[in-house]
């Protein structure tokens, strides 16, 4: 799960212009999907004169799109260039950089990079004097004024037998200068993180149970944003309908607070930031009958015991260097409350949200937030989706992480 090369799950759109450099694309394919990423290839009719559609179909697994039209219709250039995280163009010719720098979109790879709404990259193949013509140099300068990183051409002999100015860079050199995007993209890689979410059943019976009306919405947000953002996620995830997925994200499914605490604790050193996001039942019946429990005259009384508190059990344990942010969901006196727990449990801050305000809590997809900090700084944020709560979450664990 963790992702060393920072290219795990990433989607390059890959376009290929015809230069004799095209004979490297096939390198520069492995290497990405060596690390990790999915590759879409697109290629110039030129191109194909240099490396055959064949050769990078079977390194990509992907069809290669060659055309705008197919025998079925078109190839929806305008879907590919929204699925990719970056589009990088190697080789770009001059003859390509031309029609970039002007929108002239006859072709499959120009069409595609006009739909982009992904960074774009390009690494320029050209011979020598073509490079330095003041055309070539003017639409440099304009595909860097349109938001185009350049990744500037090498020196060394050409196609033509000169030596100067042209080559296309390395891949490797390449794949370094997205990885180092993605890094800049990407604030908590090669971090470690753990979050609780979702409820937790206490079972009675085979078939009752002590739960609470938590959906995991807000902690699944967490677990995504955090993987977003590069850390390596363990999701400890009571019982929800939610089914997140990311290639950073490790969803371990667990029922009752016990089990929600032997899979937290199980990887709990290890982990650089923990949030402890779950609605953990407090009390759980001591006893859980193994049949249905009969309806019987009169009333029932269960046994209940207090079940592990896993932030504080966790809280005692932190490391130097570990972070730990804490949820309190309260419904009076707030604030002490939520100042009580920040302190109990070692939390270096704590996320308050109250059932009195609406919009807030369990199940919505918004919730309104109050950070509090040891030092009794406070932070109010209005009310939000799940997903915008989360980024604020991340936002301020990034903080913490370089300080
Ligand atoms: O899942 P959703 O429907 O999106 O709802 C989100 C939420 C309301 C569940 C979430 O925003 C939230 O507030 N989670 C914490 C709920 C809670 O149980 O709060 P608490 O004040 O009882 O607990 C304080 C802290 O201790 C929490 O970080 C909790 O995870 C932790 N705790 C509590 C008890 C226990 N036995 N073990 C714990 O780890």
């Amino acid at each position: 799960m963790s992702d060393a090369t920072g290219l795990a799950g990433k989607k390059i759109i890959l376009g290929i212009s015809g230069s004799i450099a095209a004979y490297k694309s096939a390198y520069l394919v492995r290497l990405f999907v060596q690390a990790g990423a999915e590759v879409r290839v697109l290629m110039t009719t030129g191109a194909t004169h240099f490396i055959t559609p064949l050769t990078l179909s079977t390194l990509s697994k992907h069809e290669v799109w060659t055309n705008v039209l197919n025998e079925q219709g078109w190839n929806n250039h305008v879907e590919l260039g929204l699925w990719g995280d970056a589009f990088l163009i190697a080789p770009a010719t001059a003859n390509t950089l031309a029609k970039m720098a002007s929108g002239q979109s006859d072709n499959v790879l120009v069409a595609a990079y006009l739909s982009a709404r992904c960074p774009v990259f390009i690494a320029p193949a050209m011979d020598v004097d073509m490079w330095f013509h003041p055309s070539t140099q003017r639409n440099l300068q304009q595909l860097i004024a349109d938001g185009v990183e350049v990744i500037p051409a090498e020196h060394g002999e050409l196609a033509s037998g000169l030596i100067g100015m042209g080559r296309m860079a390395e891949p490797p050199h390449i794949l370094e200068n997205l990885r180092g995007f993605f890094r800049r993209e990407n604030p908590l890689q090669g971090k470690k993180a753990l979050v609780t979410a979702g409820p937790t059943y206490e079972p009675i019976d085979p078939v009752r149970f002590i739960g609470n009306h938590s959906s995991g919405k807000m902690g699944v947000a967490i677990a995504e944003a955090l993987a977003r953002a590069g850390a390596a996620t363990t999701l400890v995830l009571g019982p929800s309908k939610l089914d997140p997925k990311h290639p950073l994200l490790k969803v371990i499914r667990v029922q009752t607070a016990q089990e929600m605490y032997d899979a937290a604790q199980a990887v709990h050193a290890g982990q650089d930031i923990c949030v402890l996001a779950a609605a953990v039942a407090d009390y759980a019946p001591t006893q859980a009958a193994t049949q249905k429990i009969k309806k019987k005259d009169g009333d029932l009384t269960l046994t209940l015991h207090k079940t592990v508190d896993i932030a504080a059990s966790l809280g005692a344990k932190k490391r130097p260097g570990q972070i730990h942010v804490g949820f309190a969901l309260e419904t009076e006196n707030e604030t002490t409350h939520a100042r009580e727990k920040l302190v109990k449990k070692n939390f270096d801050f704590i996320v308050l949200n109250s059932l009195n305000d609406p919009g807030a809590g369990f199940n919505h997809d918004t919730n309104k937030v109050r950070f509090l900090f040891p030092d009794n700084k406070a932070i109010d944020f209005e009310l939000k989706s799940k997903q915008a709560v989360a980024a604020d979450i991340v936002q301020q664990l990034v903080h913490l992480v370089q300080k």
